[in-house]
């Protein structure tokens, strides 16, 4: 890319998302996609009526900065309905462009100049660039397939004097697995007493399977003074295209927080967040579905593998599903993926771009379940006939 003037990029090595990539791909071949994780079904009707009403109702200029106000009580009465504690719509809750902005947000409230980000591969791709623009730069940890657990000594090998935030996520985006009370535990006892903040990913809160039950950050007594926790209406409501999540923080970072979000976003979409507050007050128990909706689906997605020969660890939250090809083919991910799109017709993603630096060796590959149940069968099939024929 040439620029005029000596101008330069701030961020030279971004391109476009591998999520992007895969979907434009996909729509070129015809492919089925089960790569990008967005939902390919219809919203319910109940929830699309309340935007209808919330437009009528007159709510069409600017929300306020912090949110809508019944969206925050709907909020608050939703955490302490799932089990959490009493939240302060005032002064704990501040409504954002979808869990991502969040992140953005809480990134540049908490990152200087020279500071540094512990994040662990596979990372979601949205916080190292937001690190490196506040001026920062991330410190990758990887976590190691199959199991994809945290390794807190390495944690704590990895402090130095320029450590300001640690970010994870929970239910974990694309490891497919949840952190236990002892990680907290651990990342507690790491960041005591040092000026260390923590962002905590939480936007699959609710996609926890097997009976698994969400460890928050915002019920931990001690992480909960330090911590950013952040949600997406997108995923439990399956409307990533509103745009509507939020960020639970105590007064003093939310105070932060607010800050940088007023001048970046300053307010979502008015009648959307009315939409979903009137949602939630006329259908306050929606969320509960939603483990069990994607549970089911991951299921399906798995018996239709079942013979594919590829190797599937079941998911144990958010709405995708790994897939390890090891036994079937030896090129990298990044190879395997094209060769399902152009011989199987079916998009998935490669594991290895959300790596700084791959693991050598790892051939697996990420499904989304958030698909209708024939978009599942019908990429199941295609996958299964692909892998026969190579066999
Ligand atoms: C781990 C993780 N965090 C954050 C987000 C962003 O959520 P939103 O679409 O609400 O911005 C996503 C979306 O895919 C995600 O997977």
């Amino acid at each position: 890319m040439i620029f005029p003037d000596g101008m330069q990029s701030k961020l030279p090595d971004v391109g476009t998302t591998i999520f992007t990539v895969m979907s434009r791909r996909a729509a070129e071949q015809g492919a089925v996609n089960v790569g990008q994780g967005f939902p390919d079904f219809p919203i319910d009707t109940r929830l699309a009526a309340c935007v209808s009403d919330a437009v009528a109702a007159g709510f069409n200029q600017y929300a306020p900065m912090e949110g809508s106000v019944a969206l925050r009580a709907a909020i608050a009465a939703k955490i302490k309905a799932a089990g959490g504690r009493q939240t302060d719509p005032e002064t704990e809750l501040t409504v954002t462009c979808g869990g991502t902005e969040s992140i953005y947000s809480a990134i540049q409230a908490m990152v200087g100049a020279g500071d540094e980000a512990i994040v662990f591969d596979p990372a979601y791709d949205a916080y190292d660039p937001a690190v490196r623009l506040a001026g920062g730069r991330c410190i990758h940890i990887p976590l190691e397939a199959p199991h994809f657990r945290f390794d807190w000594d390495r944690v704590r090998a990895t402090l130095s004097d320029r450590t300001r935030l640690i970010v994870i996520n929970n239910p974990q985006n694309p490891s497919c697995t949840v952190a236990s009370a002892a990680d907290l535990d651990a990342l507690a006892a790491i960041t005591r007493d040092r000026p260390i903040a923590v962002i905590a990913d939480e936007v699959y809160e609710h996609v926890q399977y097997d009976g698994r039950r969400h460890q928050s950050v915002m019920n931990h007594e001690e992480l909960r003074s330090r911590s950013f926790a952040v949600y997406s209406f997108g995923k439990t409501l399956h409307i990533t295209g509103w745009r509507v999540g939020y960020c639970v923080a105590p007064p003093q970072l939310t105070r932060e927080l607010r800050k940088v979000h007023q001048f970046n976003a300053f307010s979502i979409a008015a009648p959307l967040q009315e939409a979903i507050a009137l949602y939630l007050q006329r259908h306050p128990d929606a969320w509960r579905e939603v483990a069990a909706f994607f549970s089911a689906k991951r299921d399906l997605l798995l018996a239709r593998l079942a013979n594919s020969g590829l190797v599937l660890p079941p998911a144990e939250g958010t709405y995708f599903q790994l897939a390890d090809y090891s036994q079937l083919a030896a090129c990298d991910d990044v190879e395997f993926t094209e060769r399902l799109i152009n011989e199987a017709g079916v998009a998935v993603i490669p594991l290895s771009p959300f790596y700084r630096a791959p693991p050598a060796g790892m051939r697996i590959v990420r499904l989304c379940v958030a698909k209708r149940d024939a978009t599942l069968i019908e990429a199941a099939d295609r996958i299964s006939a692909y892998t026969a024929a190579i066999r």
